[in-house]
This record gives C-alpha cells, sequence and structure tokens, in this order.
C-alpha cells in the first residue's frame, strides 16, 4: 500500500489521495474529545513529566474501574487493584502472550477475525492461532460449541496445546454481539478445557442499533458461576468508543493475581506516558461527559452506517447484517475476476490491489481469515463526503453503473 500512498483524500487540497476506509477509527468523534480537553484549561504539574507507574497511577486505574463500573453494568463492581493499564490492546495481547502460554501454545480465534489478533499473540509470544471454522452455523448462536470443541480436537491432534481463547464481543469484523447464551456457554468450555478466555469489549460503548442482539459484557454475568476466575480477562481500550487510538491507553482487567503482577511488569515495556494517562482521567472521571458523548457518537454512527448501507444498497453490493462496531462486513466476489484457473483467495487479493491502485483502502477478508473469499470490511465512520467517494471508486473498479 506504501507504494500507492499519496497522503489522505481531501476533496480540495488531495483529489487524488487515499480514501482509507480500512483502519477501524471513529473519525465522526475525534472533534468532540479534542473540544473536551481544549475545555479543561489543563495546568500540567512538574508530575506529569515523570515516570508515574507504569501499569497505570491507581487514579487511572480507579477511573477505568469507575468507568467499566458505570457503563459496563458487571455483576460484582470492579476494583482498581485488579486492573493493569498498558498502551493499548494491542501491547496487552502481547504481554498475555508471552505470559499464559509458550511459544507454539494455541490461541482459539473465530473465523473471520479482527485482523491483528495472530500477530498479537504470535509475534513475540509464538502462539499458534487455531481458528474455529463456523461453516453453515450462525457463530453468536450456542449452535456454534460444537465447532469450538472440533477446532480443540484438532489442535491437539496435530499437537497444539491450546492455552487461550479470544472473544471479541462486539465482534470485529462482523460488527455483532454474543447474547448471554453463548457467552455462558463460552465460559463453560473455556473451564472444562482449562482455557483462559480473553475477552476484548473495546467496542462495547458503540452498539449503535436495536436492530440485533444488544450488548452483554461477560462482566454483568453470574460469570463465576461458569468460570474458575484465574482463567478469566476482560480487556477494554479507549481507541474506539472513545475515538483515542493515539492516547494508547488500553485495561486489563482480572482477579488472577499472577497474571496481574506479570502483566504489571511487563508494562514497563507498555507505558501509556503520564500526560496521556492525565488526559485520559480527565475524560474517564467525567460521568456526565462519557454518557453525553457515548450517547452522540452512537447517534453518528448510526446515521453513518445508514449512509453506507444506503450506498451500498443503491450499488447492489451485499452486506451482512450488523448493529455494533464501524463497519460492515461486505461481499464482493460477485466482481471476483478470474485469471489462469487461480483461486478465490488470489482474486481477492487482486481486488484489493486495483482498489489500492484507485486510491481506496478496504481490508480483504483473507487478512482477517474470512472463511471464504470476497468479503470486505468496509469502515464507515468517516465524512459523508468520504465514504461517497469511497464508495464511487468502489463502484469504478468493480465496474458498477
Ligand atoms: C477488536 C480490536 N481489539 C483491539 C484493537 C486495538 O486496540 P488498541 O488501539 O487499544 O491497541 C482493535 C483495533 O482495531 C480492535 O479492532
Amino acid at each position: 500500500m506504501i507504494r500507492f500512498y499519496n497522503g489522505p483524500w481531501d476533496p480540495v487540497s488531495n483529489p487524488d489521495g487515499l480514501v482509507n476506509l480500512g483502519t477501524a477509527e471513529n473519525s465522526l468523534m475525534l472533534d468532540d474529545i479534542a473540544t473536551f480537553i481544549n475545555g479543561q484549561q489543563i495546568q500540567f504539574t512538574g508530575e506529569a513529566f515523570d515516570y508515574s507507574e507504569a501499569w497505570g497511577s491507581l487514579r487511572l486505574r480507579k477511573a477505568v474501574s469507575g468507568f467499566i463500573n458505570t457503563h459496563f453494568k458487571p455483576h460484582t463492581p470492579t476494583q482498581a487493584e485488579n486492573i493493569t493499564i498498558s498502551n493499548g490492546c494491542s501491547a496487552l495481547f502481547n504481554a498475555l502472550g508471552n505470559v499464559l502460554a509458550d511459544p507454539g501454545d494455541g490461541v482459539l480465534l473465530t473465523k473471520p477475525c479482527y485482523i491483528a489478533f495472530g500477530s498479537d499473540f504470535g509475534l513475540l509470544g509464538g502462539m499458534t492461532p487455531v481458528f474455529i471454522p463456523s461453516k453453515d452455523i450462525d457463530q453468536f448462536t450456542p449452535d456454534i460449541l460444537p465447532q469450538y470443541e472440533a477446532a480443540l480436537k484438532s489442535a491437539k491432534d496435530r499437537g497444539i496445546k491450546v492455552k487461550v481463547l479470544v472473544l471479541c464481543n462486539p465482534h470485529n469484523p462482523l460488527g455483532r454481539c454474543y447474547p448471554p447464551s453463548t457467552l455462558t456457554d463460552i465460559l463453560s468450555f473455556c473451564n472444562t478445557h482449562k482455557i483462559h478466555l480473553v475477552t476484548d469489549e473495546v467496542y462495547a460503548m458503540s452498539v449503535y442499533s436495536e436492530d440485533g442482539t444488544p450488548f452483554t459484557s461477560v462482566l454483568s454475568l453470574d460469570w463465576q458461576k461458569y468460570i474458575d476466575p484465574t482463567y478469566f480477562h476482560h480487556v477494554y481500550g479507549m481507541s474506539k468508543d472513545f475515538a483515542s487510538g493515539g492516547l494508547r491507553i488500553g485495561s486489563l482487567w482480572t482477579l488472577n493475581t499472577e497474571l496481574h503482577r506479570a502483566v504489571s511488569a511487563l508494562a514497563n515495556f507498555h507505558h501509556s506516558g503520564t500526560v496521556n494517562a492525565l488526559l485520559a482521567c480527565r475524560i474517564l472521571e467525567d460521568t456526565s461527559f462519557t454518557t453525553s458523548y457515548m450517547a452522540k457518537s452512537r447517534q453518528r454512527v448510526a446515521e453513518a452506517g445508514l449512509l453506507a448501507r444506503a450506498l451500498l444498497d443503491e450499488a447492489e453490493i451485499p452486506h451482512a447484517p450488523a448493529n455494533a462496531g464501524f463497519f460492515l462486513w461486505i461481499n464482493l466476489a460477485p466482481w471476483l475476476r478470474e485469471e489462469d484457473g487461480d483461486d478465490g483467495w488470489a482474486r481477492e487479493r487482486r481486488l484489493m490491489e486495483r482498489l489500492i491502485g484507485e486510491r481506496v483502502f478496504i481490508a480483504g477478508g483473507q487478512m482477517q481469515n474470512a472463511e471464504e473469499p470476497g468479503w470486505f470490511r468496509f469502515v464507515f465512520t468517516r465524512k459523508e463526503n468520504l465514504v461517497r467517494e469511497g464508495v464511487k471508486r468502489l463502484k469504478n473498479v468493480c465496474g458498477i453503473a
């Protein structure tokens, strides 16, 4: 992509620039966060430039736990002492991959799944992804559990010890939530097989429509009935719901004290920075701001989703139902072109290259471990003119009139 990168698209200053509908960011709320911080008239003291605790100051850990207790309706309120802060969820996954497993051990992941889980757990931790194909089963229903068992068995048959299951709820890239019945079955599955459940709820507050399963945080269930508490770990961060990917704040909540200590020790390599932490505290501590901000964000995401659906429908591009996150899972299979008897994945890669050649970036399904070629993740939380320009270019490449 770097080959083609000529700066971000701007209708006036860079009309040939890249239309990025690939990175899952909520551009629609960036200015609101900036305005809130500008309104704080922050006077830094010298301490803001000190190291502070790498695993998160007590103030920040209290702010995160307060936010979770207000917005996630936990069955038992979370406490700051069980939280570790890091520079983003990615850094936490990297730490968990190092601490919970030995190189070669398996991490169970859905198909498709968030693009970076494989490398987050694998690059340094050396974990092997073990995918759970859903075939024709709706993977959000309890009917999927036999597929979890089958994936585990096939990993065992290949000599892979599965140590971790990552549950992304709301799901990236499918934009859907798991109902309580599936969540409790997954908790029991992990408990039975002594697998650590890492639940990534980074899109928790970005469920923008009631037309679909509502979000249930695993924390809100009586989860200890289903799993040994040392096997359950909750991850949240400010990159998505707070449109603050640049702030680099991620949190791990766990009652596993050994894991908490190990990840906190590694946090020295993953410090968010004291200044960033202070800004995060200002945001999280203001409950009236977080409540109104989340409502506004959901409203804007919903509107952007409606526009994207309308444009895709007009172009007759199929998309899967979704009610959460910043993206739609769209099916470009009808526009894959065969060349010299190549397979569907090669055709998908070529389509993606053609899209990038037209300077529109949409992440292809293969890199997200899709089950069939032709699916792409279309991020719609962008300014309206950019989404329109992106769809125009997409139609050009596909030859849609
Ligand atoms: C499901 C999911 N988890 C984690 C991340 C990364 O989070 P962070 O910016 O906190 O590292 C992303 C970013 O796209 C994501 O989609």
